[in-house]
């Protein structure tokens, strides 16, 4: 996730309104910045990497000619966060600048495509290709908006971007796919913006640009078009009454539930990650001797998922480890035949890192999965993969858990395929479904919004929550008692339900909610007698379960309807999100900030 901003205005300097655009911004990245504008037919571009306010310190944004230019704000998907792979990205000769905001799949391609042509690439990025393949297209004979037009038939993936060039210098051409754009307009002047905060001091009128279309903006008109078959959208600005604090979050009350939401955006994404790395991980975790999954938090209760995964789809046993325990537990077992697996949303958990700097010591390969590229891990890691959930401001981890999920369940995958350990159609159908993620879980967020709030305000006063699952979902089963725990302040119990009946349940008495987490795989039958367990104790039965699961809804008091069919080892992404909103609303009811839980920090930096 980045912020992307331009503006064309009737007079004066664009520059400041670009760096003040990008501070609104900058909660959708903030590893690089850069801003380009256009004065006399000249081309004007300042980036670095860092944070804005450091960037400015050293460049002064504002000091820029041109009542034209775009900017931008990072967030490194491809390519570490240096000043090289900041935006703007231009041709060979920086006559086309371009912003970008989401990851063109087709890049490797394009590019070398591009270099047998001649073109010099200077970034890491996926984006540059855009600018090149542009010049590319100019050098047909098309003209800007045509080459533009024809760029974006020819990249996959998702995208909204900015482009500037001296060809039309009154013009700035935007377009859509699968990320955010907006246009708004004034008497001033015309913007282009990831989101509605960047321009909102400026004007609150809005157009709001669909998938598939492009924009061309000058100071005193917008025209749409759609990008298939060049037909003109009529599209009228609508009045945002938002206020800015509102905007930021998109209209949300908090960040933990516009996190919540954006977890079908965040698992598409997961579905365009590279396979060069996927398979080269694969291949490390393949071959080796023994494999720990280590991890704090939501990323440990993400590794445990995780062993579930391996196991079960490729034979692979792996250890789960907390990483505060890890060299306690398991440090005298590690070697060079060890390969360790390291998961962090952040990249900078302390205990994390001293598990992998301790496993580096004694010569084991060292993966590593986060959100962040350049963190601490990516940098120790001989392997590491980016989980492209975009920034995550609730402390609580949400959107990132299920992206996790979700590259490890793809990671899984390719170690079966190595090995030979399933079926090509088991593969397949698991590939479908991996695919269909995404969509089963926005209907899930949907269908089960209002079912939690009922169920928050029904509950709130409960001293204590009991979560069981059986198999994989006992991860889930965790995860969910640390929400509603780490949000809501509610001291919870999670257990696998099998080992419930070895002490937890003498804690059981009439009206003791007890949640079950039951997806229709081969856990079911022995979960239904856990659940008659729990009755017969008068426990409240709150369960979630597959849509049209008839039978554990008549033994329920309340359940959350998970909206489609699923293989048992992708259930946690679509099953955890009704618990999410659940730690959600339990923190809203009780008046508690969700997206600030006491004595926590988003990253935990210390041991
Ligand atoms: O950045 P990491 O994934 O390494 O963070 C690990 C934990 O600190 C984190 O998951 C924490 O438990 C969150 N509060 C969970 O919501």
């Amino acid at each position: 996730m980045c912020g992307i901003f331009g503006c064309v205005l009737k007079e004066g300097k664009a520059a400041p309104l670009i760096h003040a655009a990008l501070k609104k911004l900058e909660y959708r990245g903030y590893d690089s910045v850069g801003e380009a504008t256009l004065f006399n037919g000249v081309m004007y571009i300042k980036k670095d990497q860092g944070k804005i306010d450091e960037v400015h310190r050293e460049l002064n944004l504002d000091d820029m000619e041109g009542s034209i230019g775009i900017g931008h704000t990072r967030w490194a998907t491809h390519g570490a966060p240096y000043k090289v792979n900041a935006h703007p990205h231009t041709d060979c000769a920086n006559r086309i600048a371009v912003v970008h905001n989401g990851i063109v799949e087709n890049f490797l391609e394009i590019r070398k495509e591009l270099e047998a042509l001649g073109h010099e690439f200077r970034s890491k990025t996926d984006t540059e290709v855009i600018p090149h393949l542009i010049e590319e297209n100019m050098k047909k004979g098309m003209n800007l908006i045509e080459a533009v037009h024809e760029t974006l038939k020819t990249i996959r993936g998702s995208y909204a971007i900015a482009v500037l060039s001296v060809f039309e210098p009154n013009t700035i051409i935007c377009a859509r796919n699968e990320s955010p754009l907006i246009i708004g307009v004034s008497e001033e002047g015309t913007y282009c913006a990831s989101d509605i905060p960047a321009f909102l001091p400026l004007t609150n009128k809005a157009v709001i640009l669909e998938n598939g279309e492009i924009a061309i903006i000058k100071s005193d008109k917008y025209e749409i078009w759609t990008i298939e078959d060049w037909k003109p959208v009529k599209r009228e600005p609508e009045v945002i009454k938002w206020t800015a604090e509102m905007a930021e979050k998109q209209g949300y009350p908090h960040f933990m539930i516009k996190e919540i939401y954006e977890q079908p955006r965040c698992l598409r994404d997961t579905l365009r990650l590279q396979d060069l790395y996927l398979d080269l991980m694969a291949t490390f975790l393949d071959r080796a001797g023994e494999v720990f999954l280590v991890a704090a938090g939501t990323s440990y209760h993400a590794c445990l998922a995780a062993s579930y995964m391996f196991s079960d789809l490729a034979f692979l046993a792996t250890h789960p480890v907390i990483s505060s325990e890890f060299i306690e537990q398991e440090g005298m077992a590690v070697n060079i035949n060890s390969t360790i697996l390291a998961v962090s949303q952040s990249g900078e958990t302390t205990d994390t890192l001293a598990a992998v700097d301790y496993a580096r010591n004694r010569a084991a390969t060292i993966l590593g999965l986060t959100n962040v590229v350049g963190s601490s891990l990516t940098r120790v890691s001989r392997v590491y993969i980016v989980q492209q959930s975009g920034p995550e401001i609730g402390v609580a981890a949400t959107k990132t858990f299920t992206s996790q999920l979700s590259v490890l369940a793809q990671l899984a995958l390719r170690v079966a395929k190595i090995r030979g350990k399933i079926g090509h159609r088991q593969i397949e159908e698991l590939e479908e479904k991996i695919r269909q993620m995404p969509d089963i879980v926005e209907k899930t967020i949907k269908k089960n919004d209002p079912v939690a709030r009922e169920v928050a305000k029904e509950f709130r006063d409960k001293q204590v929550f009991f979560f069981l699952g059986r198999g994989i979902s006992s991860a889930t089963a965790q995860e969910a008692r640390l929400k509603l725990m780490e949000i809501a302040y509610v001291p919870s119990i999670a257990y696998p339900a099998g080992e419930s009946k070895h002490g937890p349940i003498s804690l059981i008495e009439p009206g003791f909610p007890v949640v079950f987490i039951c997806p229709k795989d081969e856990t079911r039958k022995t979960i239904i007698g856990n659940i008659m367990e729990m009755k017969a104790r008068g426990a409240t039965i709150i369960s979630v379960i597959e849509e049209g699961d008839e039978e554990i809804k008549s033994l329920s008091d309340k359940y959350f309807e998970v909206a489609g069919s699923l293989p048992e080892m992708l259930t946690p992404i679509a099953f955890i999100t009704p618990l999410q909103l659940l730690a959600y609303y339990m923190a809203v009811e009780k008046g508690l900030n969700p997206d600030k839980p006491r004595n926590l920090a988003k990253s935990v930096t210390v041991k």
